[in-house]
């Protein structure tokens, strides 16, 4: 008897707290101006611009780190020996087949293609001039983004809707940092046959990183 009451009070004040908290949600949510925050339960909203930014270094961080620290030391890049090579096995596109290691470009790959099913938020390397089918520019955002960004050489930030979901999106240059880009983007056969005009130079944005964040609704005009 008593413990039934005990259980029933408990289950009251659980009710009353979740209340509370949604609750407070709604005001975080709330009030950011325009619904352009993201709301977090327990704290301070942070802008989706800001969001953006800390995805966008973690990502650029692992593929330096893939790429300076595994693939950098690999005997053989796509058919080519390298003298400083400690690691014997082969970075290359078809590393399945050889049983090499994936290309930086592809190890990105195989991490958003995880992340994006986790519903939070997307992400994915797309450029006009692909050699994957699925990295082309999509949406009207990512045709206008894309072109503003190879001009500017600068990240280009906005909001667009997809289907019934407003999206906060922002996109990176991804930059021939390295000789080694534009050699293997230059001679790859899709590249060759698709864009034979197309000639990579160092430092030229090759393409961009894109970051789609749900937001609760289009900023008002
Ligand atoms: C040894 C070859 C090789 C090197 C080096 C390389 N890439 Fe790629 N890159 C590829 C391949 C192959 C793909 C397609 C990967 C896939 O299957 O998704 C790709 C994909 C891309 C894409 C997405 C668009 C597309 O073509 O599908 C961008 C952007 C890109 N690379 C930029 C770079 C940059 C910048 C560098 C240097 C930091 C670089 N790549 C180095 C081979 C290479």
């Amino acid at each position: 008897m008593l413990t039934n009451w005990i259980q029933r009070i408990r289950a009251r004040t659980i009710a009353l707290l979740s209340l509370a908290a949604a609750v407070c949600f709604t005001a975080v949510a709330c009030s950011g101006g325009g619904g352009s925050t993201v709301a977090t339960a327990t704290g301070p909203s942070i802008s989706p611009d800001l969001v953006a930014d800390y995805i966008h270094t973690v990502l650029a961080a692992d593929r330096t780190a893939y790429t300076k620290h595994v693939v950098s030391r690999v005997k053989t890049l796509e058919g080519k020996e390298k003298d400083k090579g400690v690691l014997d096995v082969e970075s290359t596109e078809g590393w399945q087949q050889t049983d090499g290691i994936p290309l930086p470009a592809q190890m990105f790959r195989l991490g958003y293609e995880i992340a994006n099913e986790s519903g939070l938020f997307t992400y994915g390397l797309i450029s006009p001039w692909y050699i994957n089918d699925n990295h082309g520019p999509k949406s009207d955002f990512e045709k206008v983004a894309m072109d503003e960004m190879v001009a500017s050489g600068e990240p280009y930030k906005g909001y667009q809707e997809v289907g019934d979901q407003a999206y906060f999106s922002a996109m990176y240059p991804d930059k021939a940092v390295a000789e080694a880009c534009v050699s293997c983007h230059n001679t790859h056969p899709v590249h060759l046959e698709r864009y034979p005009d197309k000639v990579f130079e160092l430092d030229e944005v090759m393409g961009g990183v894109v970051i789609n964040i749900p937001v609760e609704s289009m900023p008002a005009a």
